[in-house]
């Protein structure tokens, strides 16, 4: 039987309830952003124009790149970032199968085929270790994911890149924040691409961004983004009409106005709200490290964790139904991912099987990402931790929290 509360815990256990269910994830938006998109509705220019270019200079000072161009998706970053490095049809790259699938429908849309590379079974991060054995005359890129905000071993990967004469495309959709050994996003290398999707660090709803410090890539990167139009509808408004040409085949993945201007207003709360996410993780960490059947991911040594998700990784047998039993208490939980390369269709296309890649496998068995948000209170992480704690071992006493 559970052990009773003490009256201090009663009290504040019905205050909570008060507030429940328990959020995966609450946006932060608000006054400063409205007050954003204001501006640009008294403006003439819904679409891309002057708020981006703003945002575009933020953005790439806070990560110390020369070049950031905003995007609608993480996902249009990754395939322009590949169509820019002239990667499609009979070409490889090296990738991960513990991501969002996105990582490689993206490779597919540019025509390539991804080859996936195990992952470090304490971080879930491509495993350095295993690239250059999965090289080929065909492979002409890595394309690593710092997986829920920590970075991978990019020294490592440039290393290897380098040796072999390949390039870097970095999916950051979980790293906006994070440094290690010194290195920040897209320092190491060719484009870096964020996603601002509705529950990411940094969210406008949709949106995404690629940066680069390679002169050649945003020439290309620039059309890429815009149909290969010569100019834009800044352009008109600024210069008056003339007229544009086509130069090659481009796509429709410019950000517009009003999606800046959300983004804009939260470049200043980035680091206050990971220093938020780091205190909650830490709280978490500290109730759940020592309950038996919870294993968390490890960080690694001179990283800044950027914080993204929070993961907790339990018995496979116990986690769908840990998921249901949150479920019912009101607590929402989401799955970080099952390993890509068994999904239906990548299983189909790649010719992949069960037992292929088996530390991805079993954190995709093992995986749930408990509710994560940088202005969620401390109790609903003592909420979610007793919760789990007491559904994995129903007879064990209440861990004391508070
Ligand atoms: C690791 C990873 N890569 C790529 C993406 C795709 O981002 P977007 O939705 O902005 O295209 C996501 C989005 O969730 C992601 O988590």
């Amino acid at each position: 039987m559970d052990a009773p509360y003490s009256d201090y815990q009663c009290a504040r256990k019905e205050r909570i309830a008060l507030t429940l269910p328990v959020p995966f994830y609450r946006h932060d938006l608000g006054q400063p952003e409205l007050t954003e998109i204001a501006n640009v509705f008294a403006g003439p220019m819904l679409t891309t124009g002057e708020k981006v270019g703003e945002f575009e200079r933020l953005f790439a000072g806070y990560l110390g790149r020369r070049y950031a161009l905003a995007v609608t998706s993480c996902t249009g970053a990754l395939h322009m970032s590949l169509l820019a490095l002239d990667i499609g049809p009979g070409c490889e790259v090296i990738t991960t199968p513990m991501t969002f699938v996105a990582t490689s429908t993206a490779i597919m849309e540019a025509g390539a085929r991804p080859v996936f590379v195990d992952v470090e079974p304490d971080t879930g991060n491509l495993d350095a270790r295993l690239v250059e054995a999965a090289i080929t005359a065909r492979t002409r890129a890595i394309l690593p994911v710092h997986l829920y905000g920590l970075m991978c071993d990019m020294r490592a990967l440039r290393e290897i890149a380098d040796r072999f004469g390949l390039a870097i495309i970095e999916d950051c959709a979980h790293c906006v924040e994070g440094a290690r050994d010194g290195i920040c996003p897209g320092e190491l290398s060719d484009t870096a691409c964020f996603s601002f999707y509705a529950t990411k660090n940094l969210t406008c709803g949709e949106g995404g961004a690629v940066v680069t410090d390679r002169d050649d890539l945003i020439e290309k990167l620039r059309p890429l983004r815009l149909h290969g139009m010569t100019k834009t509808a800044a352009d008109r408004q600024r210069e008056g009409y003339r007229h544009w040409d086509v130069t090659m085949l481009g796509w429709k993945y410019n950000m517009d106005n009003i999606q800046a201007a959300i983004l804009i207003p939260q470049m200043r709360r980035l680091e206050a709200k990971l220093k938020e996410r780091e205190r909650l993780a830490q709280r978490y960490t500290e109730l759940l490290a020592d309950v038996p059947g919870v294993k968390l991911p490890t960080s690694r040594p001179n990283s800044i964790h950027a914080r993204h998700l929070f993961p907790i990784w339990v018995d496979p047998a116990k986690r769908d139904q840990l998921i249901g039993e949150l479920s019912k208490r009101r607590i929402e939980t989401v799955v970080n991912y099952r390993a890509i390369h068994l999904l239906t269709y990548l299983k189909n296309e790649l010719g992949c099987r069960q037992g292929d890649f088996p530390a991805a496998e079993r954190i995709g068995a093992e995986t749930l990402s408990l509710p994560f948000y940088p202005t969620m209170p401390l109790e609903f992480v003592d909420i979610v931790a007793d919760a789990v704690a007491s559904v994995l071992h129903p007879a064990a006493a209440v861990r004391a929290v508070g």
